[in-house]
């Protein structure tokens, strides 16, 4: 890094811009705040599935050292966003501390505020509750199977149904994935300040200030210029920060009630069931194929899991509607409501879970077929999405497949499984894809321009850790073709001008437009200010003027040449502030289908003996524009692959289903990849800019590393060792091998 310069963050042309400010231990994240005369809030959570409390008893609790106040259906103040007027805003899922039901094991049921942590913890067994319980069904596998247990969720079909049955070559195969959960390594927390009845000032771990401030400003009924949402970093979210979970309004109640700032914290067991995780999974994949391996028929059933009080769908079945050309096509979804929380979005939702079935599935008929599975899948590529029937706007998914072949040294691959071992180890290569909705969303950016050239981009996103600073500073440079040190920008403060919230691999797409735009439009007027007020510039166009390293010249036969600061200096501006909305999608981009792809290539080694699984070598490619920020992204390829291990080989939520109870709840128990588990990972990219989706032509790259890798390492386990999995995660039980 370097230091010899007075702007922004220190930092060279690849390093993050918030680096220095992260392993200094500077950023401070939302529950690190401290703040005069705070409050602690934690949450007492059920000890029962279902049923209804009779009573809770706080009176112990309330005697105890530092206690302020026991919160709960008995004492909670009316909100309005949980018993509205007809037609108003009403706060959706679970109203925390409001009613006396129980509908999962381990919902809160009251808060305790103390003076310190420590104290509220300390009383929390102090906490009386008495139940009423009622018999609960948190078994997925045991009610799938019951058809009045489902909830239809969507169906899909074009040609015939069921066609993959008259194909000359098929397979029919059940695929089972359970629950993950995201596991980021901060916790959630809220803090809420009240100044007055109707101005709200809260540190939230979000995804998205904006939504944040949104939900609260009408869960409270207060202007939504009272809420003030502040979520300066985020230590990984995954998804479990796209909406606000029970501790929010729990936070605001509480302050409120007691008039002072509270800050509840999420402990790690309740990071397992309050914000949510990937639903568990049942799908059913039929696939059939003529001789040469075209498709004839694809059939992709799916069931997912929610709660009983709310329905969370995902696109499972999605991705077998339009990944290849197939003509007859037919999905099926259902929800199972169990006695269990909500599920909600996990880093590539849906699209992981089926493109799990549809890429093993694919995989099994490529050895019915007798053929190369990439050859299979390229055989049935197709530039026309088949279920909207739009050309794609830029799709390279074969440069994929050629390097990561390469890379991978797929020649070395056999094509009978089981046939390879080295030194005891059975070796296997296996591939699988994933693709993901790219687009652009709107997004607002305002651009202060100062007297000594730096450039301050503000907009009210979050950045959960992808590197959104660091990218939207190199959009700025790179449209302004000046140095990135002069650059930054400032987000996480939902006083700035409307951003996205950070999901759906949107961000750079969305927020990097308007940050191309609004610098785009300071160019513009730099170059009429130059026409203004610089003599030599006096008889140019805007046409003929170009800017480069801070500085405007004439790209006409003319020696016309201005500093932006002297500029500025000339035209007696301090200052220069504008702000863009980078618009919506564009009624050009509605002609074409627009995802980002990616191919997954893994080679793995069986252990003859022990049945253990390592992965020696794994190579990811994606095809998902231009390349913004190489460092960033070749990150989110890495933590997508991490991600892809865990759901491979480790993790796997467990619930004990005669209490409802989960079984593993905590990070020594629900098994993440350690480091040892993670082989060298080489990251490719077609790195070609998408000329539709925007102006910068960069799509987003989070969602498509994870989705399709648990496929490329079943794959490459079957073809190692001969045997499917087809049961996530594989265990070296699963394969048939004794417990050790
Ligand atoms: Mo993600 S599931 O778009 O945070």
């Amino acid at each position: 890094m370097s230091t010899n310069h007075n702007f922004f963050a220190p930092f060279a042309d690849d390093d993050r811009a918030d680096a220095a400010e992260k392993v200094t231990g500077r950023a401070k994240f939302t529950a690190e705040h401290a703040l005069p005369n705070l409050a602690y809030g934690l949450f007492v959570c059920s000890t029962i599935a279902k049923g209804t409390v009779t009573k809770i008893n706080e009176s112990d609790a309330l005697k105890a050292p530092g206690v302020l106040d026991v919160i709960s259906f008995q004492n909670c103040p009316a909100v309005p966003g949980y018993s509205p007027a007809k037609g108003a805003f009403e706060w959706s899922g679970l109203k925390t501390l409001y009613d006396n039901k129980v509908r999962f094991y381990g919902q809160p049921v009251a808060l305790v505020v103390a003076d310190s942590f420590e104290n509220a913890t300390a009383a929390l067994n102090l906490v009386k509750v008495t139940y009423e319980k009622e018999a609960h069904e948190t078994d997925f596998e045991k009610n799938r199977k019951i058809e009045t247990a489902l909830k239809p969720a969507g169906n899909y079909k074009r040609g015939t149904e069921k066609a993959y049955k008259t194909a000359p070559v098929f397979i029919e195969a059940e695929y089972k994935t359970p629950i993950e959960v995201h596991s980021p390594m901060e916790m959630h927390a809220t803090i809420a300040i009240w100044d007055g009845d109707d101005k709200l000032t809260v540190y939230d771990k979000t995804q998205g200030p904006k939504s944040t401030q949104g939900t609260l400003a009408k869960t409270f009924n207060i202007p939504q210029k009272n809420v003030r949402v502040i979520t300066e970093y985020v230590g990984g979210a995954f998804g479990n920060g796209l909406r606000s979970w029970l501790h929010v309004p729990a936070a605001c109640i509480a302050a409120k009630k007691l008039n002072r700032p509270v800050k509840v914290l999420l402990t790690r067991p309740q990071m397992f069931s309050l914000v949510g995780y990937r639903p568990q999974s049942w799908q059913k994949i039929g696939i059939g194929a003529d001789k040469t391996g075209k498709f004839i028929g694809i059939s992709h059933s799916a069931i997912s899991n929610t709660s009983r009080y709310e329905d969370f769908r995902e696109g499972i079945v999605d991705v077998s509607k339009f990944l290849y050309a197939c003509d007859n096509v037919d999905t099926d979804y259902k929800m199972l409501p169990l006695d269990l929380s909500t599920p909600t979005w996990m880093r590539g939702p849906g699209e992981v879970t089926g493109c799990y079935a549809l890429e093993s599935a694919i995989d099994e008929l490529s050895y019915q077929l007798k053929m190369d599975p990439i050859e299979l899948r390229i055989k049935n590529f197709t530039d026309i999405n088949p279920e909207n029937k739009l050309p794609w706007s830029a799709k390279n998914l074969l440069d994929c497949y050629e390097t990561g072949k390469t890379k991978i040294g797929w020649k070395n691959r056999s094509a009978q499984p089981g046939k390879i071992k080295e030194n005891g180890w059975l070796i296997g290569y296996g591939m699988g894809g994933g693709v993901f909705g790219a687009g652009k969303g709107a997004a607002s950016v305002r651009l202060l321009l100062k007297e000594d050239g730096s450039i301050v981009l503000q907009s009210a996103v979050s950045d959960m850790g992808p590197g959104t600073s660091t990218s939207m500073v190199k959009v700025a440079a790179e449209t302004m073709q000046m140095p990135i040190y002069k650059i930054k920008f400032s987000l996480g403060d939902s006083d700035y001008p409307p951003g996205p919230s950070q999901g759906g691999s949107g961000t750079t797409s969305t927020l990097g437009s308007a940050v191309n735009l609004v610098c785009e439009t300071l160019k513009q007027a730099l170059k009429e200010l130059a026409i203004q007020q610089v003599p030599a510039f006096k008889n140019l166009t805007v046409a003929d003027i170009d800017i480069k390293n801070e500085t405007l010249f004439s790209t006409k036969e003319s020696n016309a040449k201005v500093g932006i600061v002297e500029l500025m200096k000339l035209s007696g501006k301090p200052l220069i502030e504008i702000t863009k909305d980078s618009g919506g999608a564009t009624p050009e981009m509605r002609k074409y289908a627009i995802n980002s792809f990616s191919v997954h290539f893994v080679k793995v080694r069986v252990h003859a003996k022990t049945g253990e699984v390592q992965l020696q070598h794994v190579v990811t490619t994606g095809d998902a524009g231009k390349i913004i920020s190489e460092n960033t992204a070749r990150s989110q390829m890495l933590g997508g692959v991490v991600g892809g291990i865990g759901m491979a080989l480790k993790e796997e939520l467990t619930i004990n289903h005669e209490t409802g109870e989960i079984a593993n709840a905590s990070l020594g128990t629900y098994h993440l990849p350690l480091h040892t588990d993670i082989p060298q990972i080489d990251v490719w990219f077609v790195n070609k800019p998408d000329p539709i989706v925007n102006s910068i032509g960069a799509k987003g790259v989070g969602e498509i590393s994870l989705i399709g890798f648990a496929a490329a390492v079943t794959n490459a386990v079957y073809n190692a060792t001969g045997k499917r999995v087809r049961d996530l995660p594989i265990t070296a039980e699963k394969l048939g091998f004794k417990k050790v």
